[in-house]
């Protein structure tokens, strides 16, 4: 691609990253993923954040940054908001392209420049206050915003045009279908870029949902017109849209959710299973909405998204030798991981010579603030009282949910 003009003298360079990898090594990235820079040209040349050398990324940045006649050696600053590799994983190869280039980011930055990189020269440190100016009016503003998503992160905001430069923050999973700029994309892709924006703030931003409040009242006194992140649309349309995304994703983990209920199940033999359908058919009932997810199978980075923003969650599971049944633990461990706080919740299962699922589940919630439903094991199959107390159990979870909306509505 060549570099994109999103605002007078700031460009887009980047890549449409398409791969089989995962991102962090953790997440599927079916539908791909952008690693986004920007140069920013005045008198003096800053690129604000890089890429790492990810299926071709780091030749891409260099052939954009041709289009606009510049090569690396030309670049005064590499600004750095974030030290996480897939924002600098090039930052050596391009650092060395350049013999005056300086490294700019946060004071909690500069030791992770050194550590990742090796660098001691050529690195200054700023903070919140500070300036950076590049001539022709250009002046870069810096914000610390720690923990969105490392300790160190900074947003650097261009004053002249109203370009906020957050980098994680207001990012998403998708790659560009065509264009960068969230006014011209179509409605539906607009909705497919909505469940990937929450998909990556559950699977990356979650736990430090607090954080991302904080930073979007630090930057809320801004005359923001573009949002410019580093994963996903540049928005210049309509930037307060992103926002109000991420603050209803910040606020899951608090008091806000949707009225909905997440469901995980996970059977051996079939008699979870029993129960599970007698659990839908009362949440059925009730009218709310459910998302099944079965374990193994399903991709705990999906199931996470859904967690995240449903009021309800059921857990059906078997014991297995004593303990919660594997799969389910490994689910039950990335979500209590990722902090998805104040739930309501129901537990049901069966087990064969000797119950324990429940204890060892009750132990891994006692810290996450869920709202329980008197959870409902069984010995063996379920009997016909068995599946006419999972249904009640199901209709009550569902009547507890429906009385989330009242609040969903009134936010933000
Ligand atoms: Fe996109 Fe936390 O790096």
């Amino acid at each position: 691609m060549k570099a994109i003009e999103i605002a007078d003298g700031i460009h887009w360079i980047g890549a449409n990253i398409s791969t089989t990898d995962l991102f962090e090594g953790i997440w599927p990235i079916p539908q791909g993923v952008t690693i986004n820079s920007y140069v920013i040209k005045g008198d003096k040349i800053a690129i604000v954040d890089l890429v790492r050398d990810w299926a071709g990324a780091s030749t891409y940045l260099i052939d954009e940054l041709k289009s606009l006649g510049i090569s690396p050696k030309d670049v005064d600053y590499f600004v750095m908001n974030h030290l996480e590799p897939d924002h600098t994983g090039d930052l050596k190869a391009m650092f060395e392209l350049s013999e005056k280039v300086e490294i700019i980011t946060s004071k909690k930055g500069v030791p992770l420049v050194e550590a990742f990189y090796g660098f001691t020269e050529r690195v200054r440190a700023v903070g919140t206050g500070d300036t950076l100016d590049l001539g022709q009016g250009k002046i870069l503003h810096f914000y610390d915003i720690p923990n969105v998503h490392w300790p160190e992160t900074m947003a650097t905001f261009e004053e002249s045009t109203g370009t906020l430069l957050p980098c994680d923050a207001f990012g998403s999973f998708g790659a560009f279908k065509g264009s960068i700029f969230d006014d011209e994309v179509s409605d539906a892709d607009h909705k497919f870029y909505e469940r990937e924006s929450l998909r990556y703030y559950a699977n990356i931003v979650g736990p430090f949902s607090n954080f991302v409040l904080k930073a979007i009242e630090a930057v809320g006194t801004l005359d923001i017109k573009i949002i410019a992140p580093s994963h996903g649309l540049v928005w210049r349309g309509d930037p307060g849209r992103i926002v109000n995304r991420y603050k209803a994703y910040a606020n899951y983990m608090k008091d806000y959710a949707e009225p909905k209920i997440t469901v995980i199940w996970g059977s051996m033999y079939g008699n979870t299973e029993l129960m599970l359908r007698a659990v839908l058919q009362g949440i059925a009932s009730e009218g709310v909405l459910t998302e099944i997810f079965r374990v193994p199978q399903d991709n705990i980075s999906y199931i996470l998204a859904s967690v995240w923003e449903s009021a309800g969650l059921v857990f059906g599971m078997p014991t297995y030798e004593y303990k919660m049944y594997p799969p389910m633990r490994d689910a039950l461990t990335h979500i209590i991981h990722k902090k998805a706080m104040h739930k309501k919740v129901f537990r049901f299962g069966s087990y064969g010579w000797s119950g324990g699922a429940q204890k060892e589940f009750d132990g891994m919630i006692e810290k996450m603030k869920w709202d329980i439903v008197e959870p409902l094991e069984f010995q063996g199959g379920p009997t016909d009282a068995d599946l006419d107390l999972a249904f009640e159990r199901g209709a009550a979870l569902a009547r507890e949910v429906k009385q989330i909306p009242i609040k969903s509505k009134e936010f933000p």
